[in-house]
């Protein structure tokens, strides 16, 4: 194999910025990239007889794709014009604490017309992705999230990369994205989408065109709201090289579906292993398969559950790019420096997930907000809601300021120390969980240590699932922990931890 010709076709993919290099944190950047997010109107079917409202970074959804370069100070003006406050949050980066983007936790909320100038150096490399961190469970859903490119320096060799944020549109009757309000979200009511797109940019998926004998190298993220996936390559046998950025030995899927949580991020190696003008699917099984049977759905229901198609590979007409005895076993992209968890010396934390049926009157800290919520929702102050919690305690959004409602830390951390977290999944639904500021490796799942390092930033627990992870504290601040499905993150399942 021309190992020349693949190394020329990736770095030809090089980010391309125009952030000047600086030299100190503290430096007054000369230049900053503009965000605006405002209202807009997009089509998504070509059935539909309007425009979904939306809200676009820039005009666009999905927002632009950012580059920015490892180690390097970047800089970005976020100008709100959107009717309500929002923030940035740059999810998996491990940024300073005043840059997360937590509104009410990091930074106070972007009020309308106003806006926020973030300026960092991010340390890792890899696929990250951008979403508010206010009323996300909104404020995602109408189109608000971007992806984050920071090229490795030495990028494992492909002929070309392809780039997806898988996102989930549930649009209700009339196309449009269906208001959650707060009530809704606690009392478990699925706001049913009529018409729902799965997209890999925002817009429906075209085809992947690709040629035997061909190594591409796909990056997806779950950039969705609420939706988690579980991708089926027919025909194929695609290695994971890295998750969450971060280099992992490659495997191969085998017959395994590839499950990919919310807010996750996965880097494959797919080889063209199919001839001229042969079609494959790409199928997401996570409802058929996964998704536990909630006790509202009909026999009926359960039986049509079906794959869903993701897009198609296709192969062109043109002749093999290689012989396919010509691809070596793919190599994964080198590790960031993350610091090495010191096991010997870790400390051990436990959080139960759950969930508790409570009257809407005994809402934690929510105070006069009830009574509010009960009258617009014509409810008795007795009505029982579902909040979802972490060791029983939840953490709201105020419904009008979407500030977090009196944060309390679930643990503290001292600098340069290790912890072990060890989550158990108390519920009979799946968690992605996502820690901020940090990033961990996994240890242990259902007593079984894992046989590779995997560093994440995100993870799933399955029902009834123990899953041990451990960190190095090494970033000042309070930090959000939570888990990443809009639903549940707003019905409660956030926290925060503080270093200090
Ligand atoms: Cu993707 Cu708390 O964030
Ligand atoms: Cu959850």
């Amino acid at each position: 194999m021309d190992r020349r010709a693949f190394l020329g076709a990736s770095a030809s993919l090089a980010g391309v910025s125009s952030i000047p290099h600086l030299t100190g944190c503290n430096q007054v950047q000369a230049s900053a990239e503009r965000l605006v997010v405002e209202p807009s109107a997009i089509r998504l079917f070509d059935s539909q007889p309007g425009p979904t409202k939306v809200w676009t970074y820039n005009g666009q959804v999905a927002g632009p794709t950012l580059r920015m370069r490892q180690g390097e100070m970047y800089a970005l003006d976020l100008f709100n014009k959107i009717g309500q406050p929002t923030s940035l949050h740059w999810h998996g980066l491990r940024v300073p604490f005043e840059m997360d983007g937590v509104g009410s936790i990091t930074q106070n909320g972007i009020s309308p017309g106003q806006s926020f100038r973030y300026a960092f150096a991010p340390p890792d490399a890899g696929l990250f992705w951008y979403h508010p961190h206010m009323n996300s469970e909104e404020q995602v859903a109408k189109g608000m999230f971007g992806l984050i490119l920071i090229e490795e320096r030495n990028p494992p060799p492909v002929d070309r990369e392809v780039v997806w944020s898988l996102y989930d549109w549930g649009l209700d009757d009339d196309y449009q994205v269906p208001g959650k309000k707060a009530f809704q979200i606690w009392r478990g009511e699925e706001v049913y989408a009529k018409h729902s797109a799965i997209t890999t940019d925002g817009q429906a998926a075209p085809d992947l065109e690709m040629r035997r004998g061909e190594r591409v190298r796909l990056r997806i993220a779950n950039t969705s709201g609420n939706r988690r996936y579980a991708l089926k390559f027919e025909g194929h046998n695609p290695w994971v090289i890295a998750w969450d950025s971060n280099g992992v030995i490659p495997y191969q899927l085998g017959d395994q579906p590839l499950i990919i949580g919310t807010g996750a991020r996965v880097d494959l190696i797919l080889d063209g292993t199919g001839e001229v003008g042969q079609v494959f699917e790409i199928l997401d099984l996570f409802n058929r398969d996964f998704e536990p049977v909630p006790p509202w759905e009909s026999p009926e229901q359960t039986a049509a559950r079906a794959a869903e198609r993701v897009t198609r590979i296709r192969y062109l007409d043109t002749p093999a790019v290689r012989p396919l005895s010509e691809l070596p076993p793919p190599t994964a992209p080198i590790a960031n420096p993350i610091p090495v968890p010191d096991l010997s010396a870790a400390e051990l934390i436990e959080i139960e997930l759950g969930q508790s049926m409570i009257p809407v009157r005994e809402i934690p800290k929510i105070g006069p907000m009830a009574a509010v919520l009960a009258e617009e929702h014509g409810v008795s102050m007795d009505t029982e809601v579902g909040l979802w919690t972490m060791n029983g305690e939840v953490l709201l959004e105020d419904l009008e300021t979407y500030n977090c409602i009196d944060p309390v830390p679930a643990f503290e951390c001292k600098i340069g120390r290790t912890y072990k977290v060890r989550f158990k999944n108390a519920t009979h639904v799946d968690h992605p969980m996502h820690l901020h500021g940090h990033t961990f490796q996994m240890i242990s799942r259902n007593g079984l240590a894992y046989d590779r390092v995997f560093m994440r930033d995100t993870f799933t627990l399955f029902a009834d699932e123990t899953v041990e992870i451990a960190f190095v504290a090494d970033n000042i601040g309070d930090w959000m922990i939570h888990c990443h499905r809009g639903m549940h993150q707003h019905g409660g399942m956030m926290s925060t931890f503080r270093v200090t």
